[in-house]
């Protein structure tokens, strides 16, 4: 095992929702975990934060009862402590907030725990990782984006690589226990580059949906080349 930044922690491989078929999300749900999904990512979306409109939490509540693994809400939207207990309700155990949405991150943070959830926070590819030093013992995850939020299928920012070394050195020099998660452009391409950079966490959504070998295939092929880099 190389010891590499972070090479201890557990690959888990994360699907977007976005490419699924809305129009039978909770068949879709049950899929991916038979995939083998380590756990499955909502895609939150105001139509401020970000120029896109999704999931309500009723529409979460209406899929829990089709699948056992973690529900995790990207919550890209304006004012997440508005909407936070009613995620928590609709059965997500993580709750990712954006650092640039929050004036009071670490109050927003601690009031997550409160509410029982998991608590995490995501970067905009142009913020720096300095904006998270000081909330690190309060999350479990820091989600580095590599595309600039709202949509799926676009292609990765490649120099978001050493911010996520950065942030796993952050972490590890901190000796806090928190896992890296990167979202937005993640395929077979480019998956190894941010596992080998730090990340533990990956999502992806159109590299799972576009494979013709099916779900499981894309899942396990992912989940092989990510743990490659730990040999
Ligand atoms: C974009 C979302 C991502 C996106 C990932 O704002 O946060 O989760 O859906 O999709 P791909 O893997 O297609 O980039």
């Amino acid at each position: 095992m190389t010891d590499h930044p972070g090479s201890d922690r557990r690959i888990e491989i994360v699907p977007s929702v976005l490419p699924a078929d809305f129009s039978r999300l909770g068949q879709e749900v049950a899929a991916l975990e038979q995939a083998g999904v380590d756990r499955i990512q909502w895609d939150v979306m105001d139509g401020r934060f970000v120029p896109n409109l999704t999931f309500g939490p009723d529409v979460i509540a209406a899929c829990r009862a089709h699948a056992a693994v973690t529900f995790e809400a990207h919550l890209m939207v304006e004012e997440p402590d508005e909407l936070a207990s009613r995620y928590v309700d609709a059965g997500c155990e993580m709750l990712i907030v954006h650092a640039e949405a929050c004036r009071h991150l670490h109050r927003t943070l601690a009031h997550l725990r409160e509410l029982g959830a998991r608590p995490a926070v995501a970067l905009n590819p142009a913020t720096p990782v300095d904006a998270v030093e000081h909330v690190l013992d309060l999350v479990d995850m820091v989600l580095v984006m590599t595309v600039n939020p709202g949509f799926g299928g676009q292609d990765d920012i490649d120099t978001m690589e050493p911010k996520i070394a950065e942030l796993r050195r952050l972490v590890l020099d901190g000796g806090h226990d928190v896992d890296i998660e990167v979202d937005g452009g993640i395929g077979p391409k480019t998956i190894q580059g941010a596992a080998e950079a730090g990340a533990n966490i990956l999502v992806a959504g159109s590299a799972l949906y576009r494979d013709p070998a099916g779900l499981a295939h894309a899942v396990s092929e992912l989940r092989d080349l990510a743990e490659a880099t730990r040999r």
